[in-house]
């Protein structure tokens, strides 16, 4: 059983540190796990409680073509599903791009699952086939809380788990065009 690291929120080195930390632990906790769930569900346990920022933290999956299904998930509830067109979410799957929002109340279309969310990070998880498979959204009560390092980070992390975890992306879904 791994100790789970104290919280931080300081600089960018520090960040940087903390993400190479909880890196090299998902991929051990990965190691030989082959369900998708499970994989999602320690991913947002590892990351909500290694950054004292993230309030929130969770996949919403590309369940049904246009749409995106909540969980696994930490913090309060989440709204149970998102259309593509809707909120920093829906942008993320649409577009295929991370999106990093430092104040929420600029962002036209932002779903206020909390009213206590000031600034979010969502990341596309996109198959090298070019297939949606879910997108990572971390909430913070925190004005412009995710700074690059943080993108870049769960950039890379997210690009593991959409490698390893291609074949559940929806048969119907269209690899993007670039
Ligand atoms: N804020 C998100 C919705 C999801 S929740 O905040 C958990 C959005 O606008 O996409």
């Amino acid at each position: 059983m791994l100790d789970a690291p104290p919280p931080i929120s300081a600089d960018d080195d520090a960040r940087r540190e903390r993400y190479v930390e909880v890196r090299l632990r998902i991929e051990a906790l990965l190691e030989g796990e082959d369900d998708w769930v499970s994989a999602m569900a320690t991913v947002v346990c590892e990351l909500h409680h290694a950054f004292d920022y993230f309030d929130w933290t969770g996949f919403y999956r590309h369940a049904r073509p246009g749409w995106l299904h909540v969980g696994p998930y930490q913090g309060g509830h989440g709204c149970l599903r998102i259309a593509f067109d809707r909120g920093v979410c829906g942008a993320a799957a649409r577009e295929r791009r991370t999106q990093r929002v430092d104040d929420v109340n600029a962002f036209e279309g932002h779903i206020a699952c909390a009213t206590s969310t000031r600034s979010e990070l969502v990341v596309p998880v996109v198959t090298p086939q070019g297939r949606l498979l879910a997108v990572l959204d971390v909430d913070s009560d925190a004005e412009a809380a995710f700074h690059e390092v943080d993108a870049r980070a769960i950039e890379s992390l997210c690009a593991l788990l959409a490698e390893r975890f291609a074949d559940h992306a929806l048969a119907e879904d269209e690899p993007l065009t670039r």
